[in-house]
């Protein structure tokens, strides 16, 4: 199975920003738990983080016919794009949201996920483990 992982805008500043809501692991360390999860369930993760919509659009169409899977953080991307969401729903591909905080216990603007209209499920306030959580879910589901 070959699983697309996309993260939005300053995810790869984990470490770094706000340690208090993100917590103080780095995006290195996603990175390597990534590897560490495709070695353990012999799937094939790749990974791409952008913090430019269109970026992220064209990583979407891209993906199409390539990936049996995709993990998506938009990051801020979630409560904004109907651009990432329309990409989901023209490729079909299925696909998990993940956020690192509970989104559903901060501010009214963070309340609508967009992406989420298109996803099969949505993991929130897990940490890096919910990214972990999400590809065994297209694992058992869609494997
Ligand atoms: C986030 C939550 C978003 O509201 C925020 O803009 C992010 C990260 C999360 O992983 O918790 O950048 O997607």
């Amino acid at each position: 199975m070959k699983i697309l992982v996309l993260n939005g805008p300053n995810i790869n500043m984990l470490g770094i920003r706000e340690p208090d809501v993100y917590g103080r692991q780095t995006f290195s360390d996603l990175l390597a738990l990534l590897k560490q999860t495709a070695e353990d369930h012999s799937l094939q993760i790749d990974q791409f983080q952008s913090n430019h919509e269109g970026a992220l659009v064209d990583k979407i169409q891209e993906a199409y016919g390539v990936y049996n899977g995709i993990v998506i953080n938009p990051a801020a991307y979630t409560h904004t794009s109907i651009a990432i969401l329309d990409a989901l729903k023209a490729v079909s591909i299925p696909t998990v949201e993940v956020h690192i905080s509970d989104v559903s216990a901060r501010e009214p603007f963070r309340q609508i996920s967009y992406a989420g209209r298109a996803c099969v499920k949505t993991i929130t306030g897990q940490g890096l483990d919910g990214y972990r959580q999400a590809i065994l879910y297209l694992k058992e589901n869609y494997g």
